[in-house]
C-alpha cells in the first residue's frame, strides 16, 4: 500500500491550499518529508488522515441554525429546475414554487409525479414568456448551464449574451422583476474563460437593474449534506432595494456517509433498497483491492498503471479515481453517472456503485421523492441536483432577506 501523498494530493484531500500546507510544514502542524530524488514534499498518509479527522472532530462541536419563518407566502419561479433539488430545498425552507421550467421530459415527469400541484412548464426556456409573473414573484432562481460568451472587448450587455442560457435567465429576471434573483453553478464558473464569463454575467445583471452580491462558493458539507460538493451562488438584488443579503451561515457539524445511509440525525431509518448500476467484472477485480477511503494509489503498481492508462504519468492527485468511500467521511461529489470512467465512488463494504436511493440520500433528497425514467435517467437527475439541504439553507437566507425587505417597504 502506498503510504505517501504528494503536496497536491494532500491539498486536495484536506481542502487547504499548497501555501497553507507549506506553512504548516514550517510550523510543524503537518510535517512533510522530502522525496529523496526530487526533494519534493510528500506527506505520510496516516499523518494527513489523522489531521483531517481531527478537523472533523473539532468541527463537530457546534450546530448552527439558519432557520427563519417567512412573514408572508413568498413565491419562487425556478428555472432549469431538473429533478427539483433546489426546489424541494426551498419548499422545505418555507418558500412556495409558483412555476418551474425544465426541458428534460424525465425530470419534468419526476417533478409532476411528486408534486402534482406544481406548475411544471416543460420545454426550452427560450420558448416561454414569463411576463404574466411580472411583479408577482419574489424570487427567480436557476442553475443555468455555463456557456462562453463572445466578447467585443467591452462591458457585456444583455443583447451580447443572446443564444446562451444565462441570457435566458437574465431575460426572465428582467421580465419578472423580482426583488432578488439567485443563480447557481459549478465552482468552475469562477475560472471559466479566465473569469470573463462570470464578469460578463455580473455586468449583464447590472445592466438589467440588479447589484450582484460578492460571489461565494458554498461547500455542501457545511449545510447538512454528507457530500463534498460545492455550488457557486450568484445573488442579484434589485437596485432600488438598499438591503444587504447575507449568505447562510456555515454549520460546523459535518455529516458522513454513515449519516446518509444509516438511521441517524439526517434520516430516521436505514436507506431503503433500490435498483442501481453495477461495475463490470474487470472493475470489480480492481476495486476489490481498494480499502475504504482508499483510491488508485492503494493498488499494486502494475494494476495502477493498467487502470489509469494514459493518466498514470500525468501527475496530480486524482484522488477521486478508483475511490472507495469510507463510512466516516463525507462522500465525494456525485456525478451524473456512477459508471462514469475515472470517477468511481465505490460503496464502503460492497464492490458496487451507490444505488439510486443511496445516491438520492447523499444528495439529501427525502426517501419519498421518486425519480422517473430509466436508472441512467434517475442517476442523471440526482447527480445534476443542488443538494436539498443546501437548497433549504439558501432558502432560509432568501426568506430572511425578503422578511426585511417587506418590513421596510410596509407603509408605516
Ligand atoms: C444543473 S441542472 C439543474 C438542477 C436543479 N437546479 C436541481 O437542483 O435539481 C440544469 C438543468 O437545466 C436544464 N436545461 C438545459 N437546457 C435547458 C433549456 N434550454 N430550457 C430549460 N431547461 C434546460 C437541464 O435539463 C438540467 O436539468
Amino acid at each position: 500500500m502506498n503510504e505517501y501523498m504528494t503536496l497536491s494530493e494532500t491539498s486536495e484531500y484536506i481542502g487547504k491550499s499548497k501555501e497553507t500546507l507549506r506553512r504548516w510544514d514550517k510550523e510543524g502542524k503537518l510535517s512533510a518529508v522530502r522525496e529523496p530524488m526530487s526533494n519534493y514534499r510528500v506527506y505520510r498518509k496516516s499523518d494527513v488522515e489523522t489531521l483531517f479527522f481531527d478537523f472533523l472532530d473539532d468541527n463537530n462541536q457546534e450546530l448552527i441554525s439558519n432557520f427563519v419563518e417567512p412573514n408572508n407566502e413568498y413565491k419562487v419561479l425556478e428555472l432549469f429546475a431538473g429533478a427539483g433539488g433546489l426546489a424541494v430545498g426551498m419548499e422545505k425552507a418555507g418558500l412556495k414554487c409558483v412555476a418551474l421550467n425544465e426541458i428534460d421530459k424525465w425530470a419534468c415527469s419526476t417533478l409532476r409525479k411528486n408534486r402534482p400541484n406544481w406548475n411544471v412548464l416543460e420545454g426550452d426556456i427560450k420558448s416561454f414568456n414569463f411576463t404574466e409573473y411580472k411583479n408577482k414573484v419574489d424570487i427567480v432562481t436557476g442553475g443555468f448551464p455555463c456557456q462562453a460568451f463572445s466578447y467585443a472587448g467591452k462591458k457585456l450587455g444583455l443583447a451580447d449574451a443572446r443564444g446562451t442560457l444565462f441570457y435566458e435567465f437574465a431575460r426572465v429576471v428582467k421580465e419578472v422583476n423580482p426583488p432578488i434573483c439567485i443563480g447557481e453553478n459549478v465552482r468552475g464558473l469562477l475560472s471559466h474563460e479566465k473569469g470573463k464569463t462570470l464578469e460578463g454575467m455580473i455586468s449583464i445583471l447590472d445592466e438589467i437593474g440588479y447589484n450582484v452580491v460578492p460571489v461565494q462558493v458554498l461547500k455542501a458539507i457545511n449545510y447538512n449534506v454528507p457530500q463534498k460538493r460545492e455550488r457557486l451562488i450568484l445573488v442579484g438584488i434589485r437596485k432600488d432595494i438598499n438591503l444587504e443579503y447575507e449568505y447562510p451561515k456555515p454549520n460546523k457539524k459535518i455529516y458522513n456517509l454513515k449519516d446518509a445511509l444509516k438511521k441517524g440525525d439526517l434520516f430516521d431509518c436505514n436507506v431503503p433498497k433500490s435498483e442501481g448500476s453495477k461495475y463490470p467484472k474487470s472493475k470489480i477485480d480492481v476495486l476489490d483491492l481498494v480499502p475504504p477511503k482508499g483510491y488508485w494509489r492503494d493498488l499494486p503498481l502494475e494494476i495502477q498503471k493498467e487502470f489509469m492508462g494514459g493518466s498514470f504519468h500525468l501527475g496530480g492527485g486524482k484522488t477521486g479515481i478508483a475511490r472507495r468511500i469510507g463510512w466516516d467521511e463525507p462522500c465525494l461529489t456525485l456525478t451524473c453517472s456512477p459508471a462514469q470512467k475515472q470517477t468511481e465512488r465505490c460503496h464502503p463494504e460492497e464492490t458496487r456503485p451507490f444505488t439510486v436511493r443511496e445516491y438520492a440520500r447523499i444528495q439529501t433528497f427525502p426517501d419519498n421523492w421518486k425519480f422517473e425514467g430509466s436508472i441512467a435517467q434517475q442517476y442523471k437527475q440526482i447527480g445534476n441536483a443542488v443538494p436539498v439541504n443546501l437548497g433549504k439553507e439558501v432558502g432560509y437566507s432568501i426568506i430572511k432577506f425578503l422578511n426585511s425587505y417587506y418590513n421596510l417597504s410596509k407603509p408605516k
